[in-house]
This record gives structure tokens, sequence and C-alpha cells, in this order.
């Protein structure tokens, strides 16, 4: 059985009284992750501390890290920060690059800034020349690395690629990357996440919107938990 990777991202989402109420429903369900599935959530860094004083059975990641080490950079928290709380962060999503501008190179950084904390890497692509500026620019990324396909029209919109697209693009990232897990992201549901699981090129999946409803990222998981 291929390993499979559930990713949630709460982006820039959830009050502190939200985010106790998604735990305490998330953790009246029974949950058993078999050893072949990874379910990671990154939600808003100050959030972490509820998820750490609780037992819950996933990993936890975070959105976004400095390029820099740590230091005199204000306003951002640096890998090593976050050494051992997290072991995932999510780079260079489309949102970051689009309303903050964050270029391959900066991206490269983060990834560069992650790995050498032992944080794994998610990194986010939408075409394949990010993918290839990746490996050209950090070429150690495929040690830890995952990659995240994500289509732009599909995020948030409430209509995803359809599987087969999304494996054939897979394939041809495949290449670029070699074998790292290659997930797809984008409009992911409860209702149309098995197909993405049944695709030979595809390890997985992120959920934006869907990782915001307790019981929706929990039917996320127990797909994955059945896939065969
Ligand atoms: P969505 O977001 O699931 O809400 O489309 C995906 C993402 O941006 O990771």
């Amino acid at each position: 059985m291929k390993k499979l990777f559930v990713v949630g991202n709460w982006k820039a989402n959830k009050t502190r009284k939200q985010a106790e109420e998604w735990i305490a429903t998330f953790n009246g369900y029974k949950l058993d992750i078999p050893d072949f599935v990874t379910v990671i959530l990154c939600p808003a860094y100050h959030h972490l501390d509820l998820f750490l004083s609780r037992p819950l059975p996933i990993s936890l990641g975070v959105q976004d890290i400095s390029p820099f080490p740590a230091g005199a950079y204000t306003g951002e928290i640096a890998a090593t920060m976050v050494e051992r709380i997290v072991h995932f962060v999510m780079v260079g999503h489309s949102e970051r690059r689009k309303y903050f501008k964050e270029s391959d190179e900066i991206v490269a950084r983060k990834v560069e800034e992650a790995m050498s904390a032992s944080i794994r890497p998610i990194v986010c692509v939408s075409e394949l020349a990010q993918a290839a500026n990746l490996m050209r620019l950090t070429p150690m990324f495929p040690e830890t690395g995952i990659l995240l396909y994500e289509p732009l029209f599909a995020i948030g919109s409430g209509s995803a690629d359809t599987p087969e697209n999304a494996n054939a693009t897979a394939e041809k990232l495949h290449d670029v990357v070699g074998d790292v897990p290659i997930l797809y992201g984008g409009s992911v549901s409860p209702e149309n996440v098995q197909g993405f699981f049944q695709q030979k090129y595809l390890h997985g999946i992120g959920a934006g919107g869907a990782s915001l409803d307790p019981e929706k990222f929990y039917r996320l998981i127990e797909a994955a938990s059945h896939a065969t």
C-alpha cells in the first residue's frame, strides 16, 4: 500500500473559540488511522498550542516560514523557532506567491531553512516551471520534500480538477522532481476525494475549505484510511 497524505490548511481562519470548537468536535470522532496514512493539519501559528495540549492522532504543520534564519527580522518566524513543535511546513502556496509576491528564489530559501531545522517542506506548485525551478534552486528538496500540486482554477472555486487530469500532471511533475510524494489540492471534498487516492502518481491531497469543518476533515481521513 502506498503512503497517503491528507493535509489540511486553515489559511487565515478561525478565532480562538472556533479553533477550540473544531478540536472538541474532531476529538469526538473515533479515528483509527492506518500506518500508511499521514494526516497533517496546518493551523495558524498561535493556535498550535491548542493542538499540542491534546493527544490528537495528527501531525502539525505551519503554513509558511521565514526565508531567513533566526535574527533581526521583525514579524517573521524562523524555522528553528518551531523545530520540534511542527514536523511540516507549507511553502510557496499560490496565495503567498500572489499576494506576497513570493518568487521561486524565496520559496527555495524557505525550503532550505525548513530542511536545516528538520522540518519537511510541502512545496505548493501550480505549474511545471515552478517545480523545475525548485529543483534547480534547491537540489536537496527530494530528500524530505513533498510536492502539493494545486491548479489555480481549482483553489477555493468549488470546481476541482478531475483525478485523471491531476494524475497526468503529477506524472509530468514526477519526471521533474523524481521520487517525492505528489499531492493534489484544489476544492477537494469528501465527495470527490476518493478518485484522487486511486491515481498512480498521486500520494494524497491538500484541503483548504474542507479542513475548516471537522466533520469534512474527518471524512477525508476516513476516505484515505479506506483507500485500496
Ligand atoms: P481549497 O484550498 O481546498 O479551499 O480549494 C486548497 C488550498 O489552497 O490548499
